[in-house]
């Protein structure tokens, strides 16, 4: 298949682009360093220093023999894109191209703005970019279990049959944010909710989990393939910052009573998610919605599997509450259900001890590199 990858440059985009290439797929990436631009500018860059996607592709062609179409512009710019697809003639377009962190994201007014302009208009480009270009291509986009908030009933997969005064009806779930990025996804499954019903979109909406790991079978091969890891409190998961904490001797830093539960996964099973979404589309103009994690944790079971993971290497490790920055409920009720990627063949990795501890391995090795100053939270909700 011709598969179009927006985002390519990203921690989920580049891994992506090399699985799906390596599986046989015709693979062309588009991305304009929006998040290496805006590391830099809050002092978040990554901590495993990454070449640019023209040298990674490079690599991955020299290692492999296979090659990957490379684009360095803005999604937001609708000529270019429509451009690209004319072009290329996907027949799936995955899109990645958003920015991602619920800290930048209320952070001020401008990063509000920024976060809203950027991942709008870039699935507003998508949708018509297709619509006019490549009808019946398959559009999986990624959302964020984010969306559904933390409800006190059950989180099904993105859709809700509702009984009112005797009559029944499927809406979309009824969704909730607690950040200005997360309703920005809402603001997106909208929309393509929108362009599917009314002009025969195919989309494939996934809720994904923190997703968290540096070692896919393409990403071993050589340590210019690596994922990017940030470890700081405005672009890195709270995995990585732990990660990270115990590699340095600092206590983890769970925000509040810990009681916050979410829906994790391991890259190569996102990886796995996207080959089996893209490989298995719904039916012409259906939009479908997936969650995409594979267990669910509380923050305090996380710092209790970093800190068994470091115990391995010989670390010790202390958990320490700080004041919550964010405003969300600290202790929940949270069943989500996710059984729709394991129907089509989805084989789940675990966060074992020894899964955190390769990733600990990898970090303590650029350990001279940690800026200490970056973990603690420098963004407040209110
Ligand atoms: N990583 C996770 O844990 C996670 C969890 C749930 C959902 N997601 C979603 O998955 C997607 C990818 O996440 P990620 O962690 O790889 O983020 P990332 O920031 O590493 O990757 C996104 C990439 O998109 C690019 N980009 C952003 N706006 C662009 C634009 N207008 N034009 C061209 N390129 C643009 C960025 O430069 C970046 O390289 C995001 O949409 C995110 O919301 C990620």
């Amino acid at each position: 298949m011709n598969v179009l990858i927006l985002g390519g440059d990203g921690y989920l985009g580049w891994p992506t682009a090399m699985h799906l290439a390596a599986a046989g797929h015709r693979v062309h990436v588009v991305d304009n360093y929006l998040r290496r631009r805006l590391a830099l500018e809050t002092r978040s860059e990554a901590l495993i220093p990454t070449p640019d996607l023209n040298d990674r592709a490079e690599t991955f062609r020299r290692l492999t023999g296979t090659a990957t179409g490379v684009s360095i512009f803005d999604v937001t710019d609708a000529a270019r894109l429509s451009a690209l697809v004319e072009r290329f003639k996907p027949d799936a377009l995955v899109h990645y191209a958003e920015q991602p962190s619920a800290p930048y994201s209320m952070m001020g007014q401008d990063e509000a703005r920024l976060t809203l302009e950027n991942n709008i208009r870039s699935t507003f480009n998508v949708a018509w970019a297709v619509m006019t270009h490549a009808p019946a291509c398959h559009i999986v986009k990624l959302g964020t279990m984010g969306e559904y908030g933390t409800p006190d009933i059950d989180i099904e997969e993105g859709f809700l049959t509702v009984e009112h005064k005797g009559r029944s009806d499927t809406f979309l779930y009824p969704r909730a944010a607690g950040s200005l990025y997360h309703t920005s996804k809402i603001m997106d499954t909208d929309l393509l909710w929108f362009y599917s019903r009314l002009y025969g979109l195919t989309v494939t909406d996934l809720m994904q989990g923190p997703v968290y790991g540096l070692s896919t079978i393409q990403a071993d091969l050589d340590p210019a393939l690596v994922p990017n890891f940030h470890y700081d409190d405005i672009f890195g998961t709270v995995i990585n910052r732990f990660l990270v904490q115990s590699a340095c001797g600092i206590p983890l830093t769970v925000y509040g009573k810990g009681g916050q539960t979410r829906g994790y996964i391991n890259i190569r099973d996102t990886l796995r998610c996207i080959e089996l979404a893209v490989t298995n589309p719904p039916a012409r103009g259906e939009m479908r919605i997936f969650n995409q994690f594979t267990e669910l944790f509380s923050i305090l079971e996380i710092a209790d599997r970093v800190r068994a993971a470091a115990t391995l290497l010989g670390l010790t490790v202390e958990v320490q509450s700080v004041p919550n920055p964010r405003k969300e409920k600290e202790r929940h009720r949270y069943v989500a259900h996710a059984d729709s990627l394991l129907k089509l063949g989805l084989e789940p990795h675990r966060m074992t001890e020894e899964a955190l501890a390769g990733m600990l391995e990898r970090v303590l090795q650029h350990r001279h590199l940690i800026d200490t100053r970056r973990i603690m939270p420098r963004v407040r909700w209110s």
